[in-house]
């Protein structure tokens, strides 16, 4: 059925006027990751039925949790969808939210393409397909799915500098970091508080090891990003991380007890996650974490049980719970997905197969000591680990953990090999110098040792120094 009625960036849909400008407004609230949004697509999906884009919204948020305990909620909107989905951009929604509470996560993202080629202005595929390709570690559609979409939009729409934002983080998860932060600080130009354009500035930082001008990036605009978003838990999460490259342990632990994990935390997996990957570096680097592992595993062990539903999920909730000793639910989870495998269908099996199940065996493994299993379990896929979708930065914590086992397994060539790849790709970390410190310290070459310890110590001074309020 045509319609006469469009969206706030041209793109027709259906319903009545007053439901398409309450889904203005609920979009616009999804784009600055305002906690409003909740509410406002609940009360759109209520007072609006008529408005099938609403029930997309509804579905999309549910489905954007990664949690299987929402996917009741996302199915309920998805029937609705069905419902009253009449104009052919709402019916290509409707393909994308089955195929992904089906467990097709690569259709779906494939679908919103589909609908962003005849409708590029269709902001809520264009940002429901950019975080389906950041669940699915695919960089180059991260990056040009936005580029497609950017000549369609009004250059003097606020949204517009939100897409910008997008694109920073595409451009940046597929290294280019230059043009990835001028295009960040332009989106931040037009909307200073887009915590996605922030996060994609930092993490142009945090690749290229410049974490005194990203902690002072963060802490000087902690007032665009620090409380009050869905986003602020990751981001805390970066500045958690460059205060380990800074020798800043203290500072670390404040932030996680503080805000990333804590007796009133929301329990979700996209925060948990943060927390577990935190964790699970300064287990690997032998530091005291208290007794914070505990809540965290607490928190995950429902998940831990459910039917698989996201690996890069089952992962961290391994580590959380292989964190404060808990092996046999550890070794349960990674037993489950063996036998889940066989049968097992969808995009997740996928990811499953090639990357989450040797992921989960290799923290189990470090766990025991068998750090011998470690190594065989990741060396073959540390190349392919974004199949499984996340970040560079969140991914590394794996890439961590084999330099561990390398160095714990006395494999120094090994540890040589990789640390010296780790420097080459950022020489400004401490971490890096400081595991190569090792590696060379195993192969008998002290006074190469020696200047590589010295090196990690001037960078840990410089990051520092960004630490220090002045
Ligand atoms: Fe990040």
């Amino acid at each position: 059925m045509a319609s006469a009625l469009t969206d706030a960036h041209g793109v027709p849909l259906s319903g009545t006027a007053h439901g398409v400008a309450a889904f203005d407004q609920a979009l616009d609230r999804m784009l600055r990751f305002h906690p409003d949004v909740l509410t406002a697509a609940d009360e759109l999906t209520t007072a609006h039925p008529e408005t099938a884009m609403g029930h997309a919204l509804v579905a999309y948020l549910n489905l954007m949790g990664t949690n299987p305990a929402d996917l009741p909620g996302a199915a309920s909107a998805a029937a609705a969808l069905a419902q009253h989905a009449a104009h052919p951009r709402e019916l290509g929604h409707v393909a994308a939210v089955e195929a992904w509470l089906g467990g097709d996560w690569i259709t779906a993202a494939e679908v919103l393409d589909t609908v962003l080629e005849q409708w590029p202005a269709d902001l809520l595929a264009l940002a429901i397909g950019h975080q389906l390709d950041f669940f699915l570690g695919d960089a180059a559609n991260l990056r040009d799915r936005v580029g497609r979409t950017l000549p369609a939009l009004d250059p003097g729409h606020p949204h517009t500098g939100f897409v910008r934002g997008m694109q920073a983080f595409g451009l940046e998860e597929a290294g280019h970091y230059g043009q990835a932060e001028e295009a960040g600080l332009a989106a931040l130009a037009t909307n200073p508080d887009d915590v996605w354009a922030i996060h994609a500035v930092v993490h142009t930082y945090e690749m290229q090891g410049l974490v005194d001008t990203g902690t002072r990036f963060l802490l000087g605009r902690q007032g665009d990003w620090g409380a009050d978003n869905l986003f602020t838990v990751h981001n805390w999460w970066h500045l958690a991380l460059y205060a380990l490259e800074a020798g800043r342990t203290d500072r670390a632990l404040a932030v996680y007890d503080a805000e990333i994990h804590h007796a009133t935390s929301a329990g979700v997996p996209i925060e948990m996650l943060d927390a577990s990957a935190l964790l699970w570096r300064l287990l690997l680097d032998g530091a005291d974490t208290g007794g914070r592992f505990a809540p965290l595993a607490d928190a995950w062990a429902p998940l831990a049980t459910a039917d698989p539903w996201y690996a890069f999920n089952d992962l961290h909730a391994v580590m959380a719970l292989v964190g404060d000793d808990r092996l046999a639910e550890a070794r349960a989870v990674v037993e489950r997905l063996r036998a889940w495998l066989p049968s097992a269908q969808g995009t997740n099996a996928l990811m499953t197969a090639r990357i989450g199940l040797p992921a989960c065996a290799a923290v189990v493994a470090f766990a025991q000591g068998r750090y011998a299993d470690v190594i065989a379990e990741l060396q073959p896929i540390r190349s392919m680990l974004h199949l499984f979708g996340g970040s560079h930065a969140q991914r590394d914590a794996l890439q961590r953990t084999l330099v561990e086992a390398a160095l714990r397994a006395q494999r120094p060539a090994l540890a040589a090999a990789l640390t010296a790849e780790r420097v080459s790709r950022r020489e400004r970390s401490y971490h890096n110098w400081i595991q190569r410190a090792r590696a060379l310290r195993e192969q008998g070459h002290e006074t190469e040792a020696a200047t590589a310890e010295a090196q990690a110590a001037e960078h840990q001074r410089s990051f520092a120094a960004a630490f220090t309020v002045p």
